[in-house]
């Protein structure tokens, strides 16, 4: 045979080739996978983002199944979800993993901008990440708010009224605003009905198109590390960063230990305790809405109470509602209202260690407060704390700026 012939016979590289030839799969893998360096020192905190991709597979997964099964009226919607709970085959378990993954969401979303604050990681050259960042997170509050009102339970029904009428609190456009949204003179089966397609449909599609620009603009500028410090800048012989190491197999792997032990948690939680003691599954949604009945005490989910309680602080309507968007956008501004110039915790002055323990504290504080009645010392202590949640954030460009920071070293530290 001429080695024409043989050439023309068999394909050079296989599959691959013929792939890589159409479309630049090897190109990608190596780009963001087997050639992506980050740092060596990665700890526990830098697991959480995968974690978060982890439940968005779980979310949308069971939210197929769900939908297949969930009629979205009000005639039929908390029928619907009971004859899922009890009749579907195995439905019980995909709309617990669904409402337990809504919680696990916020938690491992949390945490993932913790670490952000712990490390700088929302400084530069990462801005964008942070930003981006952002806008999933209030994409994810607005896909949790229309998901809740759809299994149409008394705490969905009046959870969505308190809400939605804070809109009409801002002057002129409020009430039109306020229609507009709800679709109805009051929250009826058409505001259930555009919730669901916002629900299953537009938020979901604009929550994986900012996951997608988030990676892509990490992996453009590189991801941080706990000590802050840019690998980038000492590079070896072979153009590899020092200390980076390549995301796979060496960072997959150990991320697969913590997705394994995140889904052992996921499942305790989802077999023994799906509704957590109220927190996850509140007990008046376990009655049909009713808009003749108001539920004695009306609180959204834990995930929207530290939020909630800064609303209730406030005794102006316009004023709540605005400081309540305020404390929700305000750590959009982080990258430029923290003016240190070292990155990570671990090299910053006693003024943001304390200011950042002060404000861990503060926030936890105001969401149990949000879970409480709005009353007597609960909302005194409310508002102390929303002025300390404020302060801050707008005070941060001053004390950052006096903190006394430690020298920052030139190559990452390992802790054994
Ligand atoms: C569905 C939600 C999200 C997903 C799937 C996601 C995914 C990821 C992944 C996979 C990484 C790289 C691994 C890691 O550093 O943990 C990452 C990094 C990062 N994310 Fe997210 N993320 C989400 C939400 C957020 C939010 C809400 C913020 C902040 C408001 C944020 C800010 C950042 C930052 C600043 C980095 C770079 C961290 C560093 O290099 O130290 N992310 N994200």
């Amino acid at each position: 045979m001429s080695r024409i012939e043989s050439e023309i016979g068999k394909p050079q590289g296989g599959l691959m080739k013929w792939i890589d030839d159409r479309f630049p799969f090897t190109e990608t893998m190596k780009y963001h996978i087997t050639e992506y360096y980050a740092a060596k020192s990665f700890n526990v905190w830098y697991v959480f983002g995968v974690l978060a991709m982890v439940v968005l597979v779980i979310q949308f997964l069971t939210g197929i199944f769900l939908t297949m099964n969930y009629k979205p009226a009000a005639a039929d919607a908390f029928a619907s979800v009971e004859y899922i709970m009890r009749d579907v085959e195995w439905g019980w378990l995909i709309r617990y993993m669904h409402s337990t993954g809504a919680s696990f969401f916020f938690i491992v979303v949390y945490l993932h901008m913790y670490r952000a604050m712990l490390y700088g990681s929302y400084k530069k050259p990462r801005e964008l990440i942070w930003i981006i960042g952002m806008l999933i997170f209030l994409t994810l509050m607005a896909e949790a708010f229309a998901g809740y009102l759809l299994p149409w339970g008394q705490m969905s029904y009046w959870g969505a009224q308190v809400i939605i009428s804070l809109f009409g609190a801002i002057p002129w456009v409020g009430d039109a605003l306020v229609e507009i949204i709800r679709g109805d003179y009051s929250i009826s089966d058409i505001t259930l009905n555009r919730f669901f397609a916002l629900h299953v449909i537009v938020l979901p599609l604009v929550l994986i198109c900012l996951i997608f620009v988030h990676i892509v603009a990490l992996h453009e500028v590189g991801s941080n590390n706990p000590d802050g410090i840019e690998i980038k800048e000492h590079k070896g012989a072979n153009g590899i960063p020092l200390d980076g190491i390549a995301f796979h197999p060496y960072h997959t792997s150990k991320d697969l230990v913590a997705i394994i032990v995140f889904l052992m948690i996921f499942c305790a939680v989802v077999f023994f305790a799906p509704e957590m003691g109220g927190y996850f599954l509140e007990h008046a949604n376990f009655e049909p809405a009713n808009m003749r009945a108001t539920p004695e005490h009306i609180a959204p989910v834990w995930y929207f109470t530290p939020f909630y309680a800064i609303l209730r602080a406030v005794p102006s309507k316009l004023l709540g509602f605005i400081l309540f968007g305020l404390s929700v956008v305000l750590p959009l501004f982080l990258p430029w209202l923290d003016r240190a110039r070292v990155k990570s915790i671990r090299y910053r002055g006693w003024i943001y260690k304390s200011a950042l323990t002060v404000f861990t504290i503060t926030f936890v504080v105001l969401g149990w407060l949000g879970t409480m009645p709005a009353e007597g010392v609960y909302v005194l202590a409310a508002r102390i704390l929303s002025v300390i949640y404020f302060a801050f954030f707008l005070l941060m460009p001053y004390y950052t700026a006096i903190d006394k920071t430690k020298p920052v070293p030139d190559r990452v530290v390992y802790h054994g």
